[in-house]
């Protein structure tokens, strides 16, 4: 599968410039949680101070489950999506009483949580605990449509699924957590919405078939919703 071919360029490039942020230092289940959680809705930069000051208040699952709300609420005022924060503690509490205190090991245990989606859940379990799963957010479905020249609707769930079969089909058993986490950089870091993408410095350019087709920046295609 020509698709396959993106894996070693695209790790080599990874180990190369992946940036250096908090959740990477100490990736540890509930790291990855927390910051996964703060990145659904916010940008990786506003996040970082939030994610440091989060992880030293509240070290861990238990002092999250048993942190008064007003803590939590302060916690994250500014990042908005208060919802966010609630999930949280209520997953927490679950985490206690149902998992012996730590996150759930599996994708779909993951995905019963409040607050844990099908990417967020692709994200903990391939990236904590090394399950190939894809994780599949905005950045990765503008990344593979581009690769793929993939002139769908990406907003439709049907081309999502198909997205994330192809992705599985090609996950490195050994790397998996990185090879997600380098398609998000590369979303972020080269990939980049419209007409600013960063073909020059891409790894993968030459087997992107957007590129090829010179459609690059008439990818992704998204409906008005
Ligand atoms: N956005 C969402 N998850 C991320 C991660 N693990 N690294 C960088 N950006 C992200």
């Amino acid at each position: 599968q020509h698709l396959a071919l993106i894996v070693q360029p695209l790790l080599a490039w990874y180990d190369a410039n992946a940036r250096i942020l908090p959740w990477r230092e100490q990736p540890t289940p509930y790291h990855v949680w927390i910051s996964e959680i703060m990145l659904q809705q916010t940008r990786v930069e506003a996040v970082k101070p939030y994610f440091d000051r989060f992880i030293r208040t509240l070290p861990d699952i238990a002092a999250l489950a048993h942190a008064p709300v007003e803590q939590l609420l302060k916690l994250w005022e500014g990042l908005g999506y208060y919802s966010r924060a609630r999930n949280l503690q209520k997953a927490a509490g679950l985490m206690l009483d149902k998992y012996g205190g730590e996150l759930p090991r599996s994708y779909e245990e993951l995905r019963t949580l409040p607050g844990i989606g099908p990417y967020t859940a692709g994200a903990i379990a391939s990236i904590a605990y090394g399950i190939p799963v894809p994780a599949v957010d905005g950045n990765v479905l503008r990344v593979v449509a581009r690769l793929t020249a993939c002139s769908e609707d990406i907003g439709k769930e049907s081309v999502k699924k198909q997205m994330a079969g192809m992705l599985k089909q090609i996950l490195p058993d050994d790397r998996t957590g990185d090879f997600n986490q380098a398609l998000m950089e590369l979303g972020a870091m080269i990939c980049l919405p419209r007409g600013v993408a960063k073909c020059a410095s891409c790894p993968v350019a030459g087997l992107c078939r957007a590129r090829e087709l010179d459609i690059v920046t008439t990818l992704p295609v998204k409906a008005a919703q």
